[in-house]
């Protein structure tokens, strides 16, 4: 959810403002702009470039500057627009904003008593107007008490004139990274945008704030007192991915196996019994996530509770936070997020461990902010994954997921469950879904036209069906519906007519049956149905159109492989209706608001 930057160094620093926005638009790109600040006689001089569009809006002649900021947009306040797009300036200020400033209205109304005038609807004009009003000479103290009037959350870089060569920031609930690296110091609102340009980073923690002024960076408390902080080197797997041929989604797809094989070397190194005891002595466990996310730690509740018979409840984050829930000391808290910075799950792990619980996150970004608060972290080793809809993280996820589920059972029963061996066959698994591919492209050939569909499954084909159904929706922009089969006759089979796909997964053998029953009961009513599964007895005996082999691998772990076919033919409808796969409307890769 928007992205920001901020620049100094002994050149212009446009450039690399302007690069780093090109990497930070998985955060958002309904609108992009840079504000330079150039040291001239007596002061600086701001100058701004804003629009509505892609960072690419922003190319022209460099503009001057040794020290900048830069902004991509996810519109919370004001649609996009160029007069919404950051950076907002006030006086001699300009600043860019990564949050929202809840108490935004209250703030604007007692400004424009004030007298002040707005030309913007975004919540962030708010901060820059507080700023300049509260300005008496002193740029930090002015920023400083600004932030104490704001709620919500903020990660702010602001110039002003009477400062050249400094930048103020601010963090509270929206992540911050300083960096430093080829003459240049930065601030920044992830550490893969740094990567290939800093050579060391440091986080900030919520309520302090950075100040790079005379070639150095300092991190503030709100007083003004330096904090000590110590930088680190830009972790290697940080390193961002660059953009070959195709889109990022289609090669981040290809990349599951690769993605899978590195996940599991990290397990294999992992030293779980720095938590042992949570995992064998926890009566209970919660599972917290948004999202795909969400439907990875569904998957982890089944295996928990089917092989460990530890209850699992599984929340959105977002309700978990606002639910009053039943979690305290002793519990296990497993908080999943691909980004590790999604607020709806940072919250929801900081309230558990409030409560006493013990936080253990599942993340792909080492450094994030959800790794700092956890007590303990299982990495997923992913690589960077740029495009919005989740791909290979989902894969990595259910990895760990399993992983870790496998540990608590080999700490409450003294041995490995069955299936754990066969977590080493998941990557040459997921390399032969591939072959299901061509069956996926015909079909998304076939259904480009279709306004709706469903996909089916039972037990937990049904977590597989959520997030085939949510990868259409998000990307393809079709209505779809992940649903339990055996709920169909409760409600949705009203809206099947001729031709209504429905697509099932079936990989349990024990319920292969009841989904093809489901099937049998869509087709009578003119569905047009495709059934996927390992078992070559099912496909045969299936009343399906349209069927598809998946590749064996032991029933528990079949979520991992059973879904790449469906994240690509989700990227498949999407191309074939005409759609960027790599940035979806209205979303953000980084969801770092509520
Ligand atoms: C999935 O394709 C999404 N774009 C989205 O649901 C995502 O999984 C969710 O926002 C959670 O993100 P996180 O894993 O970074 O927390």
């Amino acid at each position: 959810m928007c992205g920001i930057i901020g620049c100094f160094s002994q050149n212009n620093c446009y450039e690399k403002l302007f690069s780093a926005l090109r990497k930070l638009e998985y955060r958002g790109y309904d609108s992009a702009g840079i504000a330079m600040l150039a040291e001239g006689e007596g002061g600086g001089k701001i100058s701004v470039r804003k629009k509505k569009g892609g960072a690419e809006g922003l190319a022209g002649a460099p503009m001057a500057g040794e020290t900048g900021i830069g902004h991509t947009r996810w519109a919370t306040h004001g649609a996009p627009s160029d007069a919404n797009a950051h950076p907002h300036v006030a006086g001699k200020f300009a600043l860019v904003h990564n949050g929202i400033v809840e108490n935004y209205s209250r703030l604007k109304a007692e400004l424009a008593a004030a007298g002040e005038v707005f030309s913007s609807e975004t919540d962030s004009e708010v901060i820059v107007k507080l700023i300049a009003r509260a300005y008496a000479g002193d740029f930090f103290a002015a920023v400083s008490s600004a932030c104490a009037r704001l709620s919500g959350s903020y990660a702010i870089a602001v110039l002003c004139e009477d400062f050249p060569g400094e930048i103020v920031c601010a963090r509270y609930k929206s992540p911050l990274v300083a960096g430093a690296g080829g003459g240049a110091l930065y601030v920044c609102s992830d550490i893969p945008t740094l990567c290939g340009e800093a050579e060391y980073i440091c986080t900030a923690a919520d309520g302090e704030f950075i100040r790079i002024c005379g070639g150095e960076i300092h991190f503030l408390d709100a007083a003004g007192r330096e904090i000590p902080k110590t930088f680190s080197r830009v972790p290697p797997e940080s390193r961002a991915q660059e953009k070959g041929r195709g889109s990022y989604m289609e090669r981040e797809i290809a990349e599951i196996p690769r993605a899978l094989a590195d996940t599991l070397a990290g397990l294999k190194k992992t030293d779980f019994a720095r938590c042992a005891r949570v995992l064998r002595g926890a009566k209970r466990a919660f599972a917290v996530a948004c999202g795909t996310a969400y439907h990875a730690a569904l998957a982890f509740k089944d295996a928990a509770e089917s092989d460990c018979g530890i209850p699992v409840l599984c929340h959105t984050s977002s309700e978990f936070r606002y639910r009053a829930p039943l979690v305290g000391e002793g519990d296990l808290v497993v908080a999943v997020s691909q980004s590790g910075e999604t607020a709806d799950t940072l919250e929801a792990a900081r309230l558990a461990k409030g409560r006493g619980a013990y936080v253990l996150a599942v993340t792909n970004v080492a450094q994030s902010s959800l790794a700092s608060l956890a007590h303990f972290t299982v990495a997923m080793r992913a690589g960077p994954e740029i495009a919005v809809a989740a791909t290979k993280s989902y894969n990595c996820q259910l990895l760990c997921l399993y992983y870790i589920a496998a540990q608590m059972h080999f700490y409450k029963f003294t041995r490995m469950p069955p299936w754990f061996s066969s977590l080493f066959e998941l990557p040459g698994a997921a390399r032969a879904a591939f072959d299901c591919f061509p069956t996926m492209r015909s079909l998304a050939e076939a259904l480009t036209d279709k306004r709706s569909m469903y996909f089916l499954g039972r037990d937990a084909d049904v977590v597989t069906a959520m997030e085939g159904a949510l990868k259409v929706k998000e990307i393809a922009y079709i209505f779809a519906e992940g649903y339990a089969a055996g709920e169909l006759k409760h409600g949705t089979l009203a809206l099947v007519e001729e031709g209504f796909p429905v697509l099932a997964v079936s990989t349990l053998s024990r319920l292969t049956q009841k989904t093809e029953n489901a099937l049998q009961e869509v087709k009578s009513r003119g569905a047009f149905t495709i059934l996927l599964s390992q078992s070559a007895e099912v496909l045969a005996e299936s009343c399906a159109a349209c069927k598809c082999r998946l590749p064996d691998v032991c029933e528990r772990l079949m979520p991992v492989v059973a879904v790449i076919p469906l994240q690509y033919f989700a990227c498949r409808m999407c191309l074939e209706r005409g759609y960027n796969p790599d940035k979806p409307r209205n979303l953000a890769k980084s969801v770092t608001v509520e």
